[in-house]
């Protein structure tokens, strides 16, 4: 742990979903900073957040009074911006010798139906989101290969997650939860995630990483087994959504990077979390 603590860590999205929880997790062991970039009161207070706006701000500012020694990219937004930005990110990141964990997704193998995914298996999309994060990823494989990790995430779901928000504002309202009943994937929550990258900063480990259960579920049959957990009154409607007539996998299964067996997740894990 000491050897970690000297660490300086620089979340960008500190303020979304996965960004915040990260922050909680690890700032009570690092030196943390984050962004935000709708204006928020509370985070206007407190002095290890910075009002960031990619699409307008240079990051090198904030880099220069933070002077991380590993970054987080944990940001949603405009696509080509993004890519602009953590091209700047990786030539600091080459200059400094520091770090820089990226938040990834299964949508990188969003092309590849018939299979789940694993870390060494070659990226195609045919998604635009798919290709954006596929470029982020290719441009930091670039960089020498124990200064990143590329932490790729299936559906994230939690307690506070903004999924499940949605899934119950909709019982709330009569309106349906859509599911998608071809689709197979795997699944993990925000705490599992922020578990795994506290190992990763303290272990130094570094490259690809597939943070998902190790089990698959189907999509409609998973949402309906969340939805039975929260034992409702009120009772929710579906509709599901064919986007083919096969199976479809959209799963990133841990293999040849795997993180020891305490911070591996099954699915019914997920579950017995949100029940808590
Ligand atoms: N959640 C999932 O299920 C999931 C699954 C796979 C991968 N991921 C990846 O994980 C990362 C985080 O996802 P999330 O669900 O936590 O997203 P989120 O809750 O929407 O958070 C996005 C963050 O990006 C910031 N942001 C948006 N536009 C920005 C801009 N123009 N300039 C600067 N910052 C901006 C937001 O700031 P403000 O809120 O302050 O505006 C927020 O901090 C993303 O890269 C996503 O692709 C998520």
């Amino acid at each position: 742990m000491k050897e970690a603590n000297k660490h300086t860590i620089l979340i960008l999205g500190g303020s979304g979903f996965l960004g915040n929880a990260i922050y909680k997790e690890l700032c009570a062991y690092f030196r943390t900073f984050a962004t935000y970039n709708t204006s928020h009161s509370q985070l206007e207070k407190n002095h290890h957040f910075f009002q960031y706006n990619f699409e307008e701000d240079d990051i090198y500012e904030i880099l220069d009074i933070v002077k991380p020694t590993i970054i987080i990219s944990a940001l949603r937004g405009d696509f080509s911006k993004q890519v602009l930005l953590h091209q700047h990110l990786a030539e600091y990141v080459f200059s400094q010798k520091v770090k820089l964990l990226f938040l990834s997704s299964a949508n990188v193998f969003d092309a590849y139906s018939k299979y789940p995914s694993y870390e060494e298996d070659k990226t195609l999309t045919n998604s635009v989101y798919g290709l954006f994060k596929i470029k982020i990823e290719n441009l930091l494989l670039r960089l020498p290969k124990t200064q990143v990790a590329i932490l790729r995430m299936p559906m994230v779901f939690g307690a506070q997650s903004p999924r499940i928000a949605e899934i119950l504002q909709n019982i709330k309202e009569n309106a349906p939860i859509e599911v998608f009943p071809n689709l197979i994937m795997n699944v993990t929550t925000d705490s599992k995630v922020t578990q795994q990258i506290h190992y990763i900063i303290n272990r130094n480990k570094y490259g690809v990483f597939h943070l998902g259960s190790t089990d698959l579920v189907h999509h409609d049959e998973f949402i309906k087994e969340i939805v039975a957990s929260f034992q409702l009154e009120k009772k929710a409607l579906y509709k599901q959504v064919y986007t083919t007539n096969d199976d479809r996998y959209l799963a990133v299964l841990p293999k040849f990077n795997k993180l020891p067996k305490h911070l591996q997740l099954h699915s019914q894990d997920l579950l017995k979390e949100l029940k808590m």
